[in-house]
């Protein structure tokens, strides 16, 4: 009795475990994103802003769609994006240091997809970012997909600013792409 009573509980669990994984289609660990949530900031004010006030820095703008069709949508959008950091070569050289930290775990040194976590992908691999299909993508998408990330890729809108963002599209396109 007891035993038949544990393995139902068990397998209770299991199915438990199961649905949660499987029914929010953008759900992985770094989808729950620690800057949001209700804590007041370091020198974050509570006052109101004036009336007529217009935000001049902070929040991001990007949309946040939780489907697959979403996501497409709001990356064909952003193309409209200008990149407004001209690739000089301090930007150029902030954006490699940026694709090192962040990025060459998997997308690799050559941007081939084959880092060393890269190759553990199993269902797809990272894209090889020096094909056409990443190099002939508009800035303001890669500047989509670096803030929100995808099924599995993670979002870099916490750890890059809008700014460092955008040098490491520089370096991707300068760098990637040419071979
Ligand atoms: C944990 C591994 C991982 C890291 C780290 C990572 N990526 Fe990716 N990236 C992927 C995978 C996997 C895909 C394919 C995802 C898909 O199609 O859903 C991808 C896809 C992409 C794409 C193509 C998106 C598209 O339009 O389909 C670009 C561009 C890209 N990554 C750039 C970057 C940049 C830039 C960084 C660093 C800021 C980065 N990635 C960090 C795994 C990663």
């Amino acid at each position: 009795m007891g035993i038949s009573w544990m393995s139902s509980f068990i397998r209770a669990i299991a199915v438990l475990l199961l649905l949660s994984q499987a029914t929010p289609v953008w759900a992985f660990p770094w989808d729950q994103d620690m800057v949001d949530q209700p804590s007041a900031k370091p020198q974050e004010s509570s006052a109101p802003a004036a009336p007529g006030s217009v935000p001049i820095v902070g929040g991001e703008t990007l949309p946040a769609p939780i489907t697959e069709q979403g996501m497409t949508d709001a990356k064909n959008e952003a193309a409209a994006i200008p990149n407004p950091i001209t690739a000089t070569a301090e930007s150029l050289a902030r954006g490699a240091y940026f694709y090192e930290i962040n990025c060459l775990v998997c997308h690799g040194k050559d941007g081939r997809g084959n880092g060393s976590v890269g190759k553990k992908f199993v269902t797809k691999s990272p894209v090889d970012l020096n094909e056409d299909y990443t190099q002939d993508q508009a800035d303001g998408q890669l500047f989509f997909t670096i803030t929100r990330g995808r099924a599995i890729m993670p979002f870099y809108r916490d750890a890059l600013s809008p700014a460092e963002r955008w040098d490491v599209i520089n370096y991707l396109k300068q760098e990637f792409g040419n071979q």
